[in-house]
């Protein structure tokens, strides 16, 4: 089969397709062989393949990737919920999404709602899991409340705004570029700033008539932080979901006034009984139109390289990378 491959841990990232790749088998009975018509491109993907991001403790040569979408190939005999044809989306912790098959446990796979594409199903795991996870499992957030999501353009901005508005809180979000704005206006936000320049602070809180936000999900830690303090409103919570570049500088101290909760998400760390209650919102919302997955640039297998490499750079990322794999 044809596969994308790591075969060294290299900054920035350069991956090879190998067209003699070993089809993967269902080794045991309760495992899925997936035939992946679109993968997800995740940041981690790029923390994975440099090497930055080695959980699995795994060398090169292997095929990274975590999300896709396809059709059920061949299910294991004690597999009970899916058979060959089954239209299905995967969250893979063994990762070996960018290649034609890929072999799954049972409670890694989804079926894909009848009303999306398999493009559209590469971008529901990841994404939305994690802003699930940040705004529902670590925010606790309530119907009524203000948040903040930092870097609302990018893949798990749209689904933060997607679900907070599904879940009835007011949405202010940020993105960099003019379209980047558009776009996240049209899934939820009621206003929208400009995270590049420093007065975004001013406005946010102008727009919460001084109050401030009850959460921020804050996707570039070590340059916003600061600001975040600023803009919480009393008991808030800063819920911190990616980093950014360099270390935080900014003293504590800020917390305390307001009694602000700094809360970490990962998405790594949630027990399948929190991930299958993400996922059965995530598609229930999904089949009712609340939920709309937004495919950005799509790439070919051969272009895997750029796909990763073009993640976490601020240039107005407008939805989901993907790689097309299988057609038809
Ligand atoms: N903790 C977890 O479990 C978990 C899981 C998944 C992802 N993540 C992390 O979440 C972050 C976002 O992932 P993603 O897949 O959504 O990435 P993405 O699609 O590449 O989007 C990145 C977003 O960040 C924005 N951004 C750039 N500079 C910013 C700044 N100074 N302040 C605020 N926003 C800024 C970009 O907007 P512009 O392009 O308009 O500047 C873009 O909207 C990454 O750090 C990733 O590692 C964490």
């Amino acid at each position: 089969m044809r596969a994308v491959y790591v075969t060294s841990f290299e900054m920035p990232c350069r991956l090879e397709v190998w067209n003699d790749a070993l089809k993967p088998d269902i080794d045991d009975n309760k495992k899925v062989l997936v035939k992946v018509h679109a993968a997800g491109v995740n940041s981690i993907d790029k923390g994975i393949a440099t090497g930055q991001f080695n959980r699995l403790h795994i060398n090169p040569p292997f095929i990274p990737g975590l999300d896709a979408a396809g059709i059920v190939e061949v299910a294991g005999g004690d597999v009970t919920k899916f058979k060959p044809g089954d239209r299905v989306y995967i969250f893979s912790r063994k990762m070996g999404s960018f290649a034609e098959y890929v072999s799954v446990e049972e409670d890694e796979v989804r079926h894909l709602p009848g009303n999306v594409s398999f493009q559209q199903g590469a971008v529901l795991a990841t994404p939305y899991l994690t802003a699930y996870r940040a705004i529902v499992h670590r925010g606790k957030a309530q119907r009524g409340e203000t948040i903040l999501i930092h870097g609302a353009s990018g893949s798990v901005g749209l689904a933060c705004c997607q679900i907070a508005r599904t879940l009835g809180l007011r949405v202010i979000g940020t993105a960099s570029t003019r379209e980047g704005e558009n776009l996240v206006r049209e899934n939820g936000a009621d206003s929208v700033f400009n995270h590049k320049t420093p007065e975004h602070v001013t406005q946010v809180l102008d727009a919460t008539g001084g109050k401030g936000v009850d959460l921020i999900v804050e996707t570039t830690t070590s340059l916003n932080f600061e600001g975040d303090v600023k803009m919480s409103a009393a008991n808030g919570r800063i819920l911190v979901i990616g980093r950014g570049p360099g270390h935080l500088q900014t003293p504590l101290a800020g917390l305390m006034p307001k009694e602000l909760d700094v809360k970490g998400v990962g998405l790594i760390t949630a027990t399948k009984a929190e991930l299958e209650e993400a996922f059965d919102f995530i598609e229930h919302n999904v089949k009712t139109g609340s939920l709309v997955p937004l495919v950005g640039r799509q790439y070919r297998m051969e272009e895997a390289s750029l796909a990763v490499q073009s993640l976490g750079k601020s240039n107005g990322i407008l939805g989901k990378q993907i790689l097309n794999i299988c057609q038809g």
